[in-house]
């Protein structure tokens, strides 16, 4: 397996605290991959974001694109992240324009694409977010699950080597999550590595096919999800929830796995998930 994006025990600590954010990082990004991060609050999972687009430098350990050390020269910091976007989990401290359209077109235009191209990608991402409508409101008019949608779009349409999702569905309403997530889909079909942040767990064990958690700023476990949701004991011990499905799955009766029918009567099956605290 190739590994897109590699962190070699990288430490930070923010200026005024003493407690490090990373701790002697260690993780990969496996090229090609939908990799889920999660962790509690406070893990180092933005953190880790802001040092794999150059914005943060670690103080020590080291952080290699395709097998090559980050330099941190501007032009190489420019080029690099062109190659990997970041979607930051606060779409306030992302948005810098005054409309939707400007701020998603502004990307292409700093990468200098012609403007018919720009327009033709724009209106193509507007509509396929849900966001055509909105096109030229003032963005401070906008809710905070709607700037959220506007600053993925703005990812998105550049269609960058690595996507890097920080919590991309805190805010959004199911309709916007599955608009997203087909749009995520699409583009990761055509080659791309996605990794996002989340502290849904249902959502890493259904969308992943490689998993990271990370607890005070290093990673306690990683490999595919099966790998990793195995170890129920260490996700427990982290207060990290099982996913519903899987959970549902190790519950399943022999029988049912095997073909057998479950329970017809809803009211028979919803007893049954209760006594087996599948949702808890
Ligand atoms: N700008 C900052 N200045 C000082 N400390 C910070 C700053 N940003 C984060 N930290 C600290 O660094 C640690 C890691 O924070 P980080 O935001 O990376 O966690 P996270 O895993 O993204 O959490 P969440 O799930 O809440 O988004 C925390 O202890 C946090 O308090
Ligand atoms: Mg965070």
């Amino acid at each position: 397996m190739s590994m897109l994006l590699e962190a070699q025990d990288m430490m930070y600590t923010y200026p005024s605290t003493d407690r490090p954010a990373l701790n002697g990082l260690s993780l990969a990004i496996p090229t090609g991959s939908k990799t889920a991060i999660c962790g509690h609050n406070g893990c180092g999972k933005s953190t880790f974001f802001l040092h794999s687009n150059g914005i943060l430098r670690p103080q020590s350990g080291r952080l290699q694109w395709k097998g090559t050390d980050y330099s941190y020269r501007k032009a190489d910091i420019h080029a690099l992240r062109q190659r990997i976007g970041l979607v930051f989990q606060d779409p306030e401290q992302q948005l810098i324009l005054n409309t939707p359209y400007e701020d998603i077109s502004y990307g292409l235009r700093n990468a200098g694409f012609p403007e018919e191209e720009i327009r033709r990608r724009v209106e193509q991402m507007l509509v396929r977010m849900g966001l055509t409508h909105l096109a030229d409101q003032p963005i401070h008019h906008l809710s905070l699950g709607q700037k959220k949608r506007i600053t993925l779009a703005g990812i998105l349409v550049l269609e960058p080597e690595l996507i890097l999702l920080d919590e991309p569905t805190a805010y959004l309403d199911p309709k916007s999550e599955v608009q997203l997530l087909e749009q995520l889909d699409r583009i990761h079909a055509q080659g791309v590595t996605i990794a996002m942040s989340t502290h849904d767990m249902n959502l890493v064990y259904t969308w992943a096919d490689w998993v990271i958690v990370m607890d005070q700023g290093r990673v306690v476990l990683s490999g595919t999800p099966l790998d990793v949701f195995q170890q129920t004991d260490t996700l427990m011990t982290l207060g990290l929830r099982i996913p519903m499905l899987y959970d549902l799955w190790l519950a399943l009766p022999e029988s049912w796995r095997n073909g057998a029918a479950p329970p017809r009567d809803m009211e028979a099956f919803k007893a049954w998930v209760s006594t087996h605290h599948i949702l808890q």
